[in-house]
């Protein structure tokens, strides 16, 4: 049976890539540090349903606590890591940014270090579409430069896309990191605007539209994401020989077996038409306060989600419309509204 360490597994993203990888047979390690950044219940009952399979385990505690990680991979040997743990959301990045540091940049070099002593056969980790920045080149690729990040969330996970590289580089160590776009669904993020535009339309409270509207986002529902994840576990990213040339539009390393890899719908989307669409599902109108735009955020990310097809041959594809009526379902039922 193969073994697989996912990190922040009582997250929303983690506790999804958990449950496919036990329906595929593996062995899951999960470790989280069920941090109170949003209710903590929530993560409960995700690991709740995790828990109910006899072939998954359980860690709490933080991933940069000294040691931990280096025990856990000289213990169970985890043949797949994916590494989703991390302080997440642009705007808390500006409120508390010391979360940013310990979780983001220590935790993933406790994982390089503990990978480095006992190497994986492939190592994930989550970046963001916000790695891209200032980029006003749509929609955003891969092998475009994005030197330019925008907030302080956002240079932590470039960060790690760079220390992941030279970790990649001298040891061995096949890498992929992801640059998710906007995921959504079922179980999803409290701090997320589907989940407070949601919440507030279905309380009859007006909903906060920041850039008066004209923000444009490639949102990507949660089950596309988890399918893109999955193939990709099985790309393991190879050092090129010595006469070897990197292919056209890949991002792999010349002198690394690490590349990264977008994961987008390929399609932004009008915040308008994403308010639309919760109108629709909920049945009800929003009183929609239009606000400057936000610190820290971007007005528009599209991904070129060409290298996952070319990886894979898997390109996300639900629409708006039906990831977030699934969405209101979850949330109607989970609330009891
Ligand atoms: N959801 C998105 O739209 C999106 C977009 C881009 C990138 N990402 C990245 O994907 C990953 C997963 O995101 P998510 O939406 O599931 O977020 P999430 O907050 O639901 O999940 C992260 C989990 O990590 C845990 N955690 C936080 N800090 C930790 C630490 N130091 N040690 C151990 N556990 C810790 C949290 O308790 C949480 O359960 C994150 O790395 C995030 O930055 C998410």
């Amino acid at each position: 049976m193969r073994t697989a360490l996912i990190t922040g597994s009582a997250g929303f993203i983690g506790s999804f890539v958990c449950e496919r990888l036990l329906r595929d047979g593996y062995r899951v390690i999960g470790l989280d540090a069920m941090t109170d950044y949003y209710e903590v219940s929530l993560k409960q009952r995700r690991l709740e349903r995790l828990l109910q399979s006899e072939h998954f385990r359980a860690i709490e505690d933080y991933v940069e606590t000294p040691g931990l990680l280096m025990e856990l991979f000289a213990s169970e040997k985890p043949d797949v890591v994916v590494h989703l743990a991390a302080q997440a959301g642009v705007r808390y990045s500006i409120e508390n940014p010391r979360s940013y540091l310990q979780s983001n940049i220590v935790g993933t070099f406790e994982l390089l270090e503990a990978a480095r002593a006992h190497p994986p056969k492939h190592m994930l980790l989550a970046s963001t579409s916000s790695a891209f920045g200032a980029n006003t080149k749509m929609p955003y690729r891969e092998i475009d430069k994005a030197d330019h990040q925008m907030s302080f969330y956002a240079a932590t996970k470039k960060a790690t896309e760079n220390m992941a590289h030279s970790y990649a580089h001298l040891f061995g160590l096949p890498v992929t990191m992801f640059r998710f776009f906007t995921v959504y669904g079922p179980w999803g993020r409290p701090d997320m605007a589907l989940f407070k535009f949601t919440k507030a339309i279905l309380e009859g409270r007006p909903i906060d539209v920041y850039n008066y509207g004209d923000m444009k986002r490639d949102f990507t529902y949660i089950e596309d994401l988890v399918q893109a994840i999955r193939l990709l576990i099985d790309v393991p990213p190879v050092r090129l020989g010595e006469d070897e040339t990197v292919p056209a539009g890949d991002s792999l390393s010349p002198v690394a077996p690490w590349r990264v890899v977008n994961i987008g719908n390929s399609n932004a989307v009008q915040l308008a038409q994403f308010i639309d669409a919760i109108e629709a599902a909920t049945g009800r109108k929003a009183e929609r306060n239009l606000m400057p735009m936000q610190a820290g955020d971007v007005p528009a990310t599209w991904a070129d989600a060409q290298l996952l097809k070319t990886l894979t041959g898997y390109e996300p594809k639900t629409d708006v419309g039906n990831g977030v009526a699934k969405f209101v379902d979850w949330y109607r039922e989970y609330y009891s509204v």
